[in-house]
Parts: C-alpha cells; structure tokens; sequence
C-alpha cells in the first residue's frame, strides 16, 4: 500500500473536508461555503488510491529569532480518517510534507504535538516551554496599578500590535502575526475582550470574560513591556476574580509571577507546550549576526528525512552577518541529530540543554564556544494556538 502525499488543490475540498469533520468536528460536515483554507495557510492531503484519507493545514507565520525573523510553517489540524490509522499514513504526511516545506522557502516549522514521541521522530523537539499559571483568587497577590486601564473596542486590535512586537521581540518563536492572523488568535468572530494598560500602551490582556460564578477564569493572552504595566496587569486580572476561584494564564520562563509573585497553592506547569523543527540548516544560520566580535565553528547535523541539511557546513560570523559553506567532513568540530540543532538554535533550551545528552558530539571544543558565542541562550516563546 502506498500513500501519495502532495499539496492541496481546490478538486481536493471534499476528501480534505471529510477528515476534517472527522477527526475534529465530531463527524459534522463542513459547510459548502466555508474557507477551508485561509489565504494565509496551504493544505496537505494524503491519499491512498486516489483517495484523501489524511490531511494538515499550514499557517504562513514569521518567528523571532536573536533579532530578526524567520519563515515558519504552523502545523495544524493533522488527521487521518479512522479507518485509515496505523497504516503509516500519519508518518507519511509529517514526513513527506517536509521536502515541500523547504522547497517554499520554509526555515522552521512549529506544532503542538498531540504527543511529542510521534513527532520526535520527525525532528520535532520542545523548545521554550511556556509556564502556565494558575493562581487561586484567594492568593491572588495585590499590587498597586499605575497606569490607566482601556477597554478596547475589537475595531482597535491594531493598538495593540506595537505592544505586542516589542514584547515578542524579547523571544524566539513568537510569530509576527499579519492581520488574519491577528484576526484569529483574538477569537475570530466572536472576538476575546482586550483591556490595554497605560497610554502609549505597555500591556494589554485578551480575555473571554466568563460570566459563570466560582470557575475559573482563563486569560487568553497577557502582554506587558514594563514592570509597571505589569503590576498594572495583575491588579486588573484580580479584579476580575470577585467571583471566581481562580484565574490561569500563560508566561515565558522568565516570566514575573513565577519569580516574583509565587506561592504555595499557586501552579506554575507546562500544559501543551510548542515544538519546533528546522527545515532549512545552513538558511537558519545565514541570517544571523554577532554583536560580541567574530568566529568560526563547523557542524554536521544528522537529518533522516532532509539528508542534504547534514552539511557538514562552515559557518564564519561578525557584527555584519554570517557565510555558510559546504566543507570535508574530516573538518566537522561539532555533530547532532536535527532535534538537537534545533534545540541548541531555539535559544531554548540552547546549547546548554543539549551539551549533555548523545545527541551532540563535541570533535573540537572550540567549534561549541563560538555556536554558543553566535547563538546564545535565549528565552522561546510562542502565545499563539493553532
Ligand atoms: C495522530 C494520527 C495523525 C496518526 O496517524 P496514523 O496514520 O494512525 O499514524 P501512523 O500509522 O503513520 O503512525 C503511527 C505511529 O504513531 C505512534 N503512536 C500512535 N499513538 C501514539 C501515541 N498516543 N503516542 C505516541 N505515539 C503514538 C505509533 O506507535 C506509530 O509509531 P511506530 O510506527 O513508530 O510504532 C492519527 O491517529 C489521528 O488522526 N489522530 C487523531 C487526531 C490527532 O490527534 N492528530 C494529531 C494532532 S497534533
């Protein structure tokens, strides 16, 4: 048996919305006039005899990384019909979609796994896990707000996007969302609330406000660029839980509660976390530059579904850029798996958290401290869902 897996075409609308009512509407069917694919995304189906019995939506996004962005392929809504499953279809699609990835100029990709192992397989590994928060009412701290707090009218999304990128340029993966994307993540058409702090804004919070007594109450997105926004940003959220037992949002690792604000009876956890994968090696390194001085290191990444990312490439670097060339291998000074190198080039869990696992191989020390010099630990983040 064997399965084809390519781009979607428009003759492929019904077999591609059959999986997806499926697996992920309950069996309900698509209706005939909705888009299935959004003009920012593109899909993939996977048949076998002519038949679509899987499928995925792609999102066209735009990660930060170290100070500037890069092409990333969202993955989302991967199925296969049911009668279809254990039969290598899923793996077919992870791993046959990636060749076309590359093609389009794809440097990364992102998902949230329904389990990392299937994924891992594929290269996928968990980088920049977000903590999500739950803080009962009771212990919810009080803090002085300073700045004033706005409504905003779901009209005036765009107010907030400056925030938005300057927060997001703190990190790596946060994806630099166009307008339907922006559309999206704020609910679509029934829009989450947004209450903005400070005038220019440094904070905002997006919130389906629940009208439900003593449940919780979940924040959808909170952003803030200043530790008065912050503080600002809390005692608003405490207001919305007079009635409530708790509130849950989500933070980078360096986020504020956690370090500042933690108590017993607090939950700081990882819930569906992002995983991330490089497409592209030597173009997930052109780009970079080095503010601290110069250097030249040559890795080897060992890549089962993308062989020609092996390399081994040399990679020199400065304040103006970086140059990536094909060497002999008997120059490699550094050598890992795929999952690792992107580990290592996510900034998190960088470098470091991969130092110490079989999937790096360190030939010259040397070659390691000026990786490390040019892509430095750096806190991952990603606040969209897909
Ligand atoms: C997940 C899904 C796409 C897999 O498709 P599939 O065609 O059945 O998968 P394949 O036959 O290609 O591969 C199955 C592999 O997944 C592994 N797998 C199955 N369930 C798993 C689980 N819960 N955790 C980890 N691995 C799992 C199997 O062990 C097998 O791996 P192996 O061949 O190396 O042993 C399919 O089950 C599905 O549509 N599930 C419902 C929707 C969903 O969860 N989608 C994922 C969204 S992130």
């Amino acid at each position: 048996m064997s399965v084809l897996v390519r781009p979607y075409q428009p003759q492929d609308r019904i077999g591609f919305g059959h999986v997806r009512s499926m697996v992920y509407r309950n069996g309900a069917p698509v209706s005939p006039d909705e888009n299935l694919i959004p003009i920012d995304c593109m899909g993939f189906v996977a048949e076998i005899d002519g038949r679509i019995v899987g499928a995925f939506t792609g999102i066209d996004m735009w990660s930060t990384h170290h100070h500037r962005l890069v092409r990333t392929m969202g993955i989302a809504s991967v199925g296969v019909l049911q009668e279809a499953r254990s039969q290598g279809v899923g793996k077919a699609l992870m791993a046959e979609s990636m060749r076309s990835l590359k093609e389009s100029n794809f440097v990364l990709a992102s998902l949230y796994p329904f389990r990392g192992s299937f994924y891992r397989k594929f290269g996928y590994e968990y980088c920049g896990l977000r903590r999500r928060i739950t803080c009962p009412a009771a212990d919810f701290p009080s803090v002085e707000p300073t700045l004033p707090v706005r409504a905003l009218k779901p009209h005036e999304l765009d107010l907030v996007r400056p925030c938005y990128e300057a927060f997001a340029e703190r990190y790596n993966g946060m994806n630099l969302r166009n307008e339907q994307q922006w559309v999206r993540q704020m609910g679509g058409e029934t829009p989450f609330s947004l209450f903005t702090f400070g005038d220019p804004i440094e904070g905002y919070v997006a919130v389906r406000l629940q009208s439900t007594f003593w449940e919780d109450q979940p924040i959808r997105e909170f952003v803030w660029t200043s530790s008065r926004a912050y503080a600002t940003g809390l005692s608003f959220v405490k207001t919305l839980l007079v009635n409530k037992t708790s509130a849950t949002w989500d933070e980078p690792g360096d986020g504020l509660f956690a370090a500042r604000h933690f108590e017993r009876g607090i939950s700081v956890g990882i819930e569906n976390p992002i995983m991330y994968r490089v497409i592209d090696v030597p173009s997930s390194l052109r780009g970079l530059r080095c503010e601290h001085g110069e250097g030249e290191f040559v890795l080897e990444v060992a890549d089962t579904q993308l062989p020609e990312n092996a390399g081994p490439w040399r990679v020199r670097f400065n304040s103006d850029g970086t140059t990536v060339e094909a060497v002999e291998a008997s120059q490699t000074g550094i050598r890992l798996g795929i999952g690792a190198y992107t580990q290592a080039w996510m900034g998190e869990p960088g470098w470091e958290g991969v130092r110490f696992t079989d999937d790096l191989e360190v030939l010259a020390p040397a070659h390691l401290d000026a990786a490390r010099k040019l892509m430095p630990f750096r806190r991952g983040l990603c606040l969209d869902y897909f």
